[in-house]
Parts: structure tokens; C-alpha cells; sequence
């Protein structure tokens, strides 16, 4: 919460907003992560056997919602350096560039508006038969947490913050503002 009060800050420069937007995913994937299925493996150490946990079957991709999206992969590979990476750009036809099925997909996407950006590319994700899907967001309105929670009801939301709403203009209020353009130095 503290470093989305600088996020949202409208005083915060390009470089400081992309450093937090990744510091943010970082921290929310640990939560997304929690309950990966894990299998009981023996480890040799120099003194013995331990028996440890491991992340059991297929792991996980990241797919981020294009362009906004991409701002928080760094953050979340970070923590899960062997995760594959696919790319779902809404304005054509979905291109993903490495397999998903049987995996747990995390969609990223840092603002949760009206819910239709997210909505229609989880749909399309479903399309590859992934394990389960997730939807990782940094900022969330009310009228688009409902959209996602109705469209799909099977895939777990994690959000930083609710907000309290949207504008006329479908921005979130009190939001911050334009995440692709504040990412990516465009406004
Ligand atoms: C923003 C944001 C989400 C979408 C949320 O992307 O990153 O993808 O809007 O709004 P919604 O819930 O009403 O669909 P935008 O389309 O502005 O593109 P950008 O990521 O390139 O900035
Ligand atoms: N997309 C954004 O980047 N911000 C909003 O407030 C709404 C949609």
C-alpha cells in the first residue's frame, strides 16, 4: 500500500512508476503463487536427507495484456525466473508465444476498469485449456471487479486496491491515471 501511494502520485516520474509497477507485481505474485500444488521431494544435503517441498507437474506462464501489462512481467518473473511468458494484445488476434496448456496462467494487467479488456482476453486464454487462470491487477473499479467476477466466475482476482469508481470517461477514480502511458513515458 505504501509503494501504490507514490504509484499513484501524479508527481511520480516514468522511471520511479515502472521500478514500482514491477516492485508491486513482485509482491502480488507471492499471493497469486500461494496455493501452486507442490509434491514431497528428498534433497541430499552435506549432512543427510531432507524432505522438501517442490512445485509439482507444469509451473506457470505470465501473460500480459498488452501494452499496460507488460509493465509488470519483470516484477513477477523476478520471483518465478522459469515461468514461461505469453503476450495478449486486444486490438487483433491473440498471439501467444509459447504453449499454455495444463498451466496456471497469470493475466496481468495493472488497471481493472470497465472489466472488457480483461474479460475478453481471459476468454481467449481459455481457448489454450490452461490448469487455471488467475487475474493479477494492480487497481481495481467496483462496475469492472463484477464484470470479471460474472464473465468469469472460475478465475481468482488479486488487486492491490479497490477503488471507488468510474469516471464518464471509463477512468478509475481516484485511479492513476493512464498506466500504459505512465509505463511507457507516452503522455
Ligand atoms: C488500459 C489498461 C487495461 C484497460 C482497462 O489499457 O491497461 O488493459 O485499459 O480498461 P477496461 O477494464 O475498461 O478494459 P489500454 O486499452 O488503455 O491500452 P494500453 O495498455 O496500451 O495503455
Ligand atoms: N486504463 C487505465 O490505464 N487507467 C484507467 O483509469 C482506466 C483504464
Amino acid at each position: 500500500q505504501h509503494k501504490l501511494s507514490i504509484l499513484r502520485d501524479e508527481k511520480t516520474s516514468t522511471k520511479d512508476f515502472r521500478e514500482l509497477v514491477n516492485e508491486i507485481a513482485m509482491l502480488m505474485t507471492f499471493e497469486a503463487t500461494r496455493d501452486l500444488p507442490t509434491e514431497q521431494v528428498e534433497v541430499k544435503t552435506p549432512c543427510g536427507i531432507a524432505k522438501c517441498n517442490h512445485i509439482a507437474g507444469r509451473k506457470l506462464a505470465f501473460v500480459p495484456i498488452l501494452r499496460a501489462g507488460l509493465g509488470m512481467v519483470d516484477g513477477c518473473v523476478s520471483l518465478v525466473p522459469a515461468a514461461r511468458i505469453g503476450h495478449i494484445g486486444l486490438y487483433r488476434d491473440e498471439t501467444t508465444h509459447t504453449p499454455i496448456e495444463e498451466r496456471l496462467i497469470i493475466v496481468t494487467d495493472p488497471m481493472l476498469a470497465t472489466g472488457g479488456s480483461a474479460i475478453d482476453a481471459i476468454s481467449q486464454i481459455k481457448l489454450r485449456n490452461p490448469r487455471k487462470i488467475v487475474f493479477m491487477c494492480i487497481i481495481a473499479a467496483p462496475e469492472g471487479l463484477e464484470a470479471l467476477k460474472k464473465a468469469h466466475p472460475d478465475v481468482d482476482i488479486y488487486c492491490a486496491s479497490l477503488d471507488e469508481k468510474l469516471n464518464d470517461d471509463a477512468y478509475i477514480i481516484p485511479g492513476l491515471g493512464d498506466a500504459g502511458d505512465r509505463i511507457f513515458g507516452t503522455k
